[in-house]
């Protein structure tokens, strides 16, 4: 493929449970990014996959009276269906306990001691099984008991044990010119402040392997350890596109333009990461960005509070792009939030069925129904038309992409949202059923005009609504190799398409109204 290479990748989930929420939310914003940057022509990758190593997932499938790979193996699956189901454009879905994943962390750990980075030590300190993380004395909570719990809510163990350790030390200057060189290395804003604020309060070693259980990659020419799970798990970002080979792939796609992360593992990207780099002397990734949570109703989802709710189900009740729309609209990107089965069904009844979907089936119908589905050619272009096109046109050639560029879904979509009330407008004022009568000639020029219309509106809409947008550009006659950013500036083609013979057939309504489940309300 040409175009300049664009790698962008998720977090890799602990499939510890099955999917929630938050993982759909992060899945289907990267694979928004990821097809917006396809329709600009860039040569895109998308990795995706499961974070399976750790004790967490040692103990969870333990509980369950299970073999650990055996409930990674059906786990992990589950992740893989929800992203398929969803429409995620992902080119890998990567494993860690895949063979080829244990071979680039083992690169990785051997490029970081080569570099005299690592040595033996004994480790002493808390460790929340939960985040998977080492936390200092200094930020821990006192909860009942005695009990103590990580900043982010999370109980906390006291551990001893013999561990390699990595000189992370060795990198607070280096990271801190990184954060002043780059200021967009790290986005939103917000969360640049605290990792700055996290490292200008000096960084210890950390504690990189483990001896207490054997599930993990093994650390070589070190027998009894295992790499510490975020070692390895962050090195699926390079996995993923071929490391340790750095011919193929790599050399193309690394480093990743971005890792889209959840604001809860933030330290891990942007202080770990790019020390772990620095150290295997690797480029770093050009930007980490991290996103909100969802909330549902203004309660955090999560296991433990037994309120997760279940994407696969969602998406099965409201329709896959149903609730990729609700998600990039309703919430800012990079903020929290909230949820709920009502908003959903009011937000896509309102904007989806009401507004855009009706302004199509209107439209495609009434050609359908007294043109024969011929596009109609006759009609001066008045005024009125020019302007409308115009306004549609700057929404879905400028305003969209700028705003999509920038991860500002929720201003992209609320752009496009403006020009369908103008055309919708536009068809009130008209009056085409209307025209019918009094003048053929004129309703023909309407309806060309709101075909041009809703044909720039579905283009500007692909990466939100990827499957109802290649419907109706399917019903629209448009050619996939007229689909991309650049055909909005391309004013041949209703032309072409007209004069090609092209016809409609009668037009399916591809988003019907949505009601909300009896259970949902309570
Ligand atoms: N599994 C981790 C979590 O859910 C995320 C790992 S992302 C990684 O918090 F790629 F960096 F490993």
């Amino acid at each position: 493929m040409s175009g300049e290479p664009f790698y962008i990748t998720t977090a890799i989930a602990y499939p510890n449970g099955r999917p929630h929420i938050g993982h759909a939310y992060e899945a289907i914003a990267t694979d928004a990014i990821a097809r917006f940057q396809r329709l600009m022509g860039r040569d895109v990758r998308l990795v995706t996959g499961t974070d399976e190593h750790g004790l967490k997932m040692v103990q969870t499938a333990r509980q369950a009276g299970r073999d650990t790979l055996e409930f990674a193996d059906e786990m992990s699956q589950y992740f893989k269906e929800m992203c398929d189901l969803l429409n995620i454009s992902y080119d890998r879905f990567c494993r860690t306990t895949e063979s080829d994943h244990k071979k680039a962390s083992t690169a990785l750990w051997e490029a970081m001691a080569a570099n005299d980075d690592l040595y033996l030590d004994r480790y002493e300190g808390w460790y929340s099984v939960r985040d998977e993380a080492f936390y200092d004395e200094s930020e821990l909570v006192d909860g009942e008991g005695g009990q103590r719990f990580s900043p982010q809510g999370t109980p906390v163990e006291w551990t001893k044990e013999e561990t390699w350790f990595f000189r992370l030390s060795k990198y607070q200057e280096p990271l801190l010119a990184l954060y002043r060189d780059h200021p967009d290395f790290i986005r939103p804003e917000s969360r640049r402040n605290e990792v700055l604020r996290f490292v200008e309060g000096g960084l210890k070693d950390l504690s990189v392997s483990r001896t207490s259980f054997d599930w993990g990659v093994p650390v070589p020419g070190s027998p009894g350890h295992v790499m510490y799970v975020w070692v390895d798990a962050l090195t699926t970002y390079m996995t993923g596109i071929g490391y340790p080979d750095k011919t193929g792939d790599f050399s193309r796609y690394w480093p990743a333009d971005v890792h889209i992360i959840g604001k809860d593992i933030v330290r891990f990207h942007t202080v770990y990461w790019p020390a772990f780099l620095m150290s295997a002397n690797l480029p770093l990734p050009k930007q980490v960005f991290g996103h909100g949570f969802l909330l549902s109703r203004g309660e955090k989802m999560s296991k433990s509070l037994g309120n997760v709710v279940d994407p696969v189900e969602l998406a099965n009740m409201f329709g896959v792009d149903a609730l990729r729309y609700f998600f990039l609209r309703e919430v800012s990107f990079g903020q929290d939030g909230s949820y709920s089965a009502e908003a959903i069904v009011t937000r896509v009844n309102a904007e989806l069925a009401n507004s855009y979907g009706n302004l199509a089936q209107r439209t495609l119908s009434f050609i359908f129904k007294n043109l024969n589905g011929i596009l109609p050619l006759e009609g001066e272009e008045t005024a009125d038309d020019i302007a409308l096109l115009a306004l549609v046109n700057d929404a879905c050639a400028n305003d969209v992409p700028r705003e999509f560029a920038a991860f500002a879904f929720s201003q992209g979509i609320e752009a496009w949202m403006r020009a369908v009330f103008a055309c919708n407008q536009y068809i009130d004022v008209q009056a085409p059923w209307a025209l019918k009568k009094t003048d053929p000639i004129r309703m023909a020029a309407v309806l060309r005009t709101l075909i041009k219309a809703i044909r720039d509106l579905t283009l500007a809409i692909q990466p939100v609504i990827p499957d109802s947008a290649g419907k109706m550009l399917d019903q629209l006659g448009i050619p996939k190799s007229g689909r991309d950013y650049a055909a909005l500036v391309d004013k041949d083609w209703y032309d072409r398409l007209a004069g090609s013979g092209f016809k409609f057939d009668a037009p399916t309504p591809l988003f019907p109204r949505l009601e909300l489940p009896k259970d949902a309300a309570d």
